[in-house]
């Protein structure tokens, strides 16, 4: 059977939609009723169900929506709109977004896709935290001293300079993916795993997080390369000379609820740096009264990529006569430990949610709100102060101003301790 059909019309024109609308309902009807497709475990009905994918430049967005609602729609199955951010550009346009797209779809009928909520080890985070009673009562501010979120990337823009200048590091990948792995890090156990359950924690969070402060960000822009191969941010076609974007922002938030009170959540994004990397480091507080001299305090990292791994660095002695310590990790490295299981691809995991109806991975509206609250403020400032970003060296950590934010907020890098299967020599840190 074929399983793929291109068609072609335009974003404003009705006629375009009307044949789309028929070429559905051709390919339905030449289906016969109620046959099986798919893989045993993925086996999906060929109803007349429709699942729409909007990754729609924004001034067309709602155009589209309507067209597709009036002309598209099945009446005999269901339908399903996946939407692609970006979702508005701060509260205000989030928020005239939600109520248009609210007159055409229902909040039910609409799968708002973050894709970092489809990563094995962003879903793996709920196990981490859930299912493990040890780990879940060290999971408090009683313990943990700082949590840092990091999403790193080794090339610029790429070309897409025009289109990034609109956004920026904190829109681009902050405001949402970094956010929404901090509010898997930081939620309260889920009534059940209902979509609506998972979503309401999660909007728990993010609502008793006040917007970031200026004085708690450093922000950056990547200059060239130190052999000069890779060109500056600014010299991207499509960028203007004078941007003051940033392409690296470190922010500290804060989760004022009775679990996190106190605790640093750092959220670094940065683009054109040493490595590629996105990690979730929880650092804890130094044992009190401590009789042991030079010690590093634990902690426990979720690497979401490359290469997915848990560990847990811990303090022991040197093996030896001498009472020397040595900092070491318990280790869980998936290539090692699952040598021959595949983690899906984010997408592909989200895709099958939406097939199957399942939400609890999407990002409703009211959660959209939340998020642009706690940022909204922030990108006004930068952007009215036209607050000039540090600029940093492309391939280089980004700015050691940073590092500063960081360690201002307790969290301590440890030099020494190189994990043990990195796939570079860096040193082991955000
Ligand atoms: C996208 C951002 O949402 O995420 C990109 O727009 C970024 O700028 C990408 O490169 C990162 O995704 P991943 O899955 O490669 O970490």
């Amino acid at each position: 059977m074929r399983r793929v059909s291109y068609v072609h019309g335009s974003y404003d024109d009705p006629k375009s939609y009307e044949h789309l609308a028929s070429v559905l309902n051709d390919i339905e009807h030449s289906s016969s009723e109620g046959e099986e497709v798919g893989p045993a475990n993925t086996r999906c009905f060929l109803a007349n169900n429709r699942i729409f994918y909007f990754a729609l430049p924004p001034f067309i967005f709602i155009k589209v929506a309507s067209f597709i609602r009036r002309y598209c729609w099945t009446k005999t199955g269901f339908n399903r709109a996946i939407i692609e951010k970006p979702f508005g550009r701060d509260l205000e346009s989030a928020q005239t977004m939600i109520r248009e797209l609210s007159d055409i779809l229902k909040e039910n009928e609409m799968y708002r896709i973050d894709h970092y909520l489809g990563k094995e080890m962003v879903v793996n985070l709920m196990y981490i935290r859930f299912a493990n009673m040890a780990l879940s009562s060290m999971w408090h501010s009683n313990n943990i001293a700082s949590v840092v979120i990091t999403f790193k990337e080794p090339f610029g823009t790429l070309g897409r300079g025009g289109y990034f200048d609109k956004f920026g590091i904190i829109r681009d990948v902050i405001q949402n993916h970094l956010l929404q792995v901090l509010t898997i890090v930081a939620m309260e156990r889920p009534v059940s795993l209902e979509s609506e359950d998972i979503r309401d924690e999660k909007v728990k969070v993010l609502k008793s997080i006040p917007p970031v402060l200026l004085e708690n960000t450093v922000i950056g822009q990547y200059g060239t390369s130190l052999d000069g191969k890779e060109v500056a941010y600014l010299d991207d076609p499509g960028v203007p000379k004078d941007s003051t974007c940033p392409t690296f922002a470190s922010m500290v938030l804060f989760v004022q609820n009775e679990r996190w009170d106190g605790v640093p959540f750092i959220l670094k994004g940065a683009k054109a740096v040493n490595e590629r990397k996105a990690e979730v480091r929880i650092q804890f507080k130094s044992v009190p009264g401590q009789i042991f001299r030079d010690l590093h305090q634990n902690e426990l990292v979720v690497r979401i990529q490359p290469d997915e791994a848990i560990y847990l660095k811990i303090q022991t002695k040197k093996p030896g006569f001498g009472m020397i310590p040595q900092e070491t990790f318990l280790d869980l490295s998936y290539k090692e430990r699952f040598p021959n299981q595949r983690a899906p691809e984010a997408y592909e995991k989200l895709l099958l949610d939406v097939l199957r109806g399942e939400s609890g991975f999407f990002v409703r509206s009211d959660e959209l709100e939340a998020a642009w609250r706690i940022f909204t403020p922030i990108l006004h400032e930068l952007e009215e102060k036209k607050v000039q970003p540090i600029p940093y060296v492309y391939g280089s950590r980004g700015p050691v101003e940073s590092d500063a934010l960081a360690s201002r907020f307790g969290f301590t890098r440890s030099a020494e301790s190189i994990y043990p299967h990195s796939y570079t020599s860096e040193v082991d840190s955000p």
